[in-house]
């Protein structure tokens, strides 16, 4: 029994990811998009189901495949769709960790045709996406809630801000300004905050070793 405990410190629990970009259509053949690779939450996903947690994870368009039966990967394509898919499962799980790279803004019309050129200027209006993330802040129960924060500048107090507005136990920061970090990179650099604003700040990590980092906060708020 303790030897299990050990072994699988998530056994028994419940943990909802989301990953990668989100594709914002603009016509039937162009989409609004980002870089996000959807690394960072397969890896999270990866490491929290050898722990022995049951994984929902929701992920925008991706080359990742899951190979693990505890992961249950749900693939969406827009704001909406992961908004809505995360809803669906969020009552019941205990642990929630946004990774995507959710689309701030969408076209507000999306044509059912293709754009055709002319030989003006052309622009396409946006209207804000749903923030998926303080969504689950604002109906949180006893879940420990999790959020990235992607900052350039005042990246502290601007994480700060992000944890009170989205209602978060623990946000990662995660800085650009280490050439090593970010986007399509296999390492990381982050700092983790909780809610009472501490902060601690890690080196410059793979991928997966970061994965661990944040599932190791998951385990120590259950077994601490
Ligand atoms: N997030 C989300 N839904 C959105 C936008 C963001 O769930 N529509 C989540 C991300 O998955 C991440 C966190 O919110 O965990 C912070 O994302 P970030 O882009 O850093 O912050 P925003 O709140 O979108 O603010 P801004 O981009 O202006 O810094
Ligand atoms: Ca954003």
């Amino acid at each position: 029994e303790a030897d299990l405990e050990s072994k699988l410190p998530l056994k028994g629990k419940k943990i909802l990811i989301t990953a990668g970009p989100t594709y914002e259509a603009i016509d039937p053949v162009r989409f609004i998009g980002n870089h996000s690779s959807g690394k960072m939450g397969f890896d999270i996903a990866n490491c929290a189901a050898s722990l022995g947690a049951e994984v929902i994870l929701v992920s925008g368009p991706t080359h990742f495949k899951v190979k693990n039966d505890f992961i249950n990967l749900i693939k969406v394509v827009s704001a909406q769709e992961m908004y809505d898919t995360c809803h669906q499962y969020y009552k019941d799980v205990d642990v929630a960790i946004a990774a995507a790279a959710v689309a701030d803004y969408r076209p507000k019309v999306v044509a059912d045709q293709k754009i055709k050129k002319s030989d003006t200027c052309f622009s396409i209006e946006l209207e804000k996406t749903k923030d998926i993330l303080a969504s689950l802040g604002e109906i949180k129960k006893n879940q420990f809630l999790i959020g990235f924060a992607l900052e350039t500048e005042n990246e502290i107090e601007n994480a700060k801000l992000k944890i009170q507005k989205k209602n978060l136990d623990l946000i990662v920061l995660n800085s650009l300004q280490d050439e090593g970090a970010g986007f399509g990179k296999p390492t990381n650099k982050i700092t983790f905050i909780d809610s009472n604003f501490t902060i601690e700040p890690m080196d410059l990590k793979s991928k997966e070793e970061v994965a661990q980092d944040i599932i190791n906060k998951v385990i120590e708020h259950y077994h601490a």
